[in-house]
């Protein structure tokens, strides 16, 4: 009852040309429609809208700026109380049994109906919300809210239906055997990023699909786009109560959650250091006998994902990836390329290129409010947005600054910033002349590139360097024609990135193509994009019967 064939969703260009004239039009309407007034994003709680300003009500609102423009507030959020989010467990105690006892199929249909809305009749309302919110440009936004959103919803159908149809074999006439796949006795608790409206989708959507209820905190830089998603799904028929959205102060929430004895799974993209915190709260309520299971804790985190370049390397290539992996994004992706290493003998030929096509790319497309551009008529594209929020802006502002003091350190391109409309932090390298410097270590989180010189004779040395900085495991990539220094590579690296890449930029993982997600310290390495994370959602049940 699956469809036959799922194709990746592919992209709309936005380029200047007749054909695409109508898809601009389109999404110049839907800029509009979002820049022109401040939205009300309340709760959804069973299915029942809650704002702050209920008759009666305690709640707060907190603004959701435009990151571009940051005296543009696009959106009030409402933040839920301690009753709301007991009202949030209730709902999905209640809506639990009717949900799994669907028929897997009618499950199904609502992601994949949600999946159709998206890359049609919402589309444009998505690429809007993604650029004025989240500081995207509009192929960013393609990639993120279209593409890969409708990917996870499509695929996540095809492997669950895989799933359900495994079976254990009978061993002897006269006995049947078979499993359910059940979905968790509680609930599942879903924190989704500011970064990628599609890792928002998966987050809430994998479990779901499984027959879980799911409470959602979204992130409030990414509320726009995130209320959209829920309205969406809403609109292909999902029943209430089975994702409530609760937007609130994240610890807030966390701890009213987690230490319900109904809380039964974590799925988390976000900050490292949340995760621990998150992961050994957790543990602490378990060790108290707070719950009945041992929750699943599912999380995608950090990272301080790496370009090797070899001096066999096809250098256009490596420079054009590393251009992309760097600087897409504002480097706002947890697969951002964060540390290149470079060999001596390519390395001025390498950075001289690299800051030539970069410079050209960016002065073309210079710091601006891209979503402003695009409603008066300019260029949709750009190439340098905003990181996306002040804190953000601060933090890799003061890391430019130690830059500038650190005698190991050069910064050979960018190092300026600018907040006075937007937060925008100028695409940056820096040289480091210490290989284990903590500037080779620490996950930044925008588009600060660090860059390391290496003795080309040293290749295996530095493969281990690689290997031994920090405990990040997210991803990684290889530049090289030589098929043995491919090898090498791929060996002296096996833990250092769970997505690893061959002449090729670490980011852009595709669902389906490229499982994603990280080792060590990056995550619970469970795969987005596959069947595998799905399986953390379910509770199977063997049962054998005696004919
Ligand atoms: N899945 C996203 C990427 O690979 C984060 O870039």
């Amino acid at each position: 009852k699956v469809p036959p064939t799922i194709n990746n969703e592919s992209t709309k260009t936005f380029s200047q040309t007749p054909e695409s004239a109508k898809d601009w039009d389109l999404l110049r309407a839907s800029l509009l429609k979002f820049n022109n007034a401040a939205l009300e994003i309340p709760l959804v709680i069973n299915g029942r809208r809650v704002y702050a300003n209920d008759e009666g009500s305690n709640r707060t609102t907190i603004q959701h700026l435009n990151p571009s423009n940051h005296k543009q507030v696009l959106a009030n959020v409402t933040q839920a109380n301690g009753k709301d989010i007991q009202d949030a467990i209730e709902a999905s105690k209640l809506a639990k049994k009717q949900w799994y006892s669907l028929p897997f199929y009618d499950r199904a249909a609502v992601f994949l109906k949600a999946a159709d809305l998206i890359s049609t009749k919402y589309r444009y309302d998505m690429l809007a919300a993604c650029m004025l919110g989240q500081g995207k440009n509009v192929y960013q936004a393609e990639i993120d809210c279209i593409a890969e959103l409708c990917d996870f919803f499509r695929f996540n159908v095809k492997y669950a239906s895989e799933l359900y149809a495994q079976q254990p074999t009978n061993g002897t006439k006269g006995i049947w055997n078979t499993v359910e796949y059940r979905p968790l006795e509680g609930f599942v608790y879903a924190v989704s990023p500011f970064n990628f409206t599609a890792i928002a989708a998966n987050l809430v959507g994998a479990p779901a699909l499984m027959g879980n209820t799911v409470l959602w905190k979204p992130s409030q830089y990414a509320a726009l786009s995130n209320y959209l998603l829920y309205t969406v799904l809403e609109e292909a028929g999902l029943p209430d109560g089975v994702i409530n959205f609760i937007p609130g102060e994240p610890e807030f929430i966390t701890n009213e959650l987690i230490k319900n004895p109904n809380f039964n799974a974590l799925h988390y993209t976000g900050s490292t250091q949340v995760f621990k915190s998150l992961y050994s709260k957790i543990q602490n309520k378990l060790v108290d006998g707070t719950y009945r299971d041992y929750p699943r804790i599912v999380g995608e985190t950090g990272g301080k994902n790496f370009h090797l370049v070899h001096n066999t390397a096809n250098l256009p290539n490596a420079i054009f990836n590393t251009i992309r992996g760097a600087f897409e994004y504002q480097g706002q992706k947890c697969s951002a390329t964060s540390r290149l290493y470079l060999p001596q003998s390519k390395s001025t030929e390498f950075l001289n290129d690299l800051i030539g096509t970069l410079s050209e790319t960016d002065s073309k497309f210079a710091p601006k409010n891209i979503a402003a551009s695009a409603i008066s008529g300019g260029d949709l594209h750009g190439f340098t947005g905003p990181v996306i929020h002040e804190a953000s802006f601060k933090k890799l502002a003061g890391i430019i600054d130690e830059a500038t003091k650190d005698p190991e350190l050069e910064i050979i391109y960018g190092g300026t910033y600018d907040k006075k409309d937007g937060y925008f932090i100028h695409p940056t390298i820096i040289k480091c002349k210490d290989p284990n410097h903590k500037f080779m270590k620490t996950e930044f989180f925008g588009p600060i590139l660090t860059v390391y010189e290496y003795p080309d004779e040293k290749f295996v040395d530095i493969c281990k360097t690689i290997d031994e900085t920090g405990n990040y495991g997210l991803t990684g990539a290889i530049f090289a024609r030589d098929r043995n220094a491919i090898q090498l590579a791929s060996d002296l690296l096996r833990y250092s990135a769970g997505n690893f890449y061959i002449n090729d930029k670490c980011t852009a993982a595709v669902v389906a193509q490229q499982w994603f997600g990280g080792a060590r310290m990056s995550g619970t390495n469970d795969k987005a994009g596959s069947g595998n994370i799905l399986s953390r959602f379910v509770s199977m049940r063997n049962t054998k019967e005696n004919f």
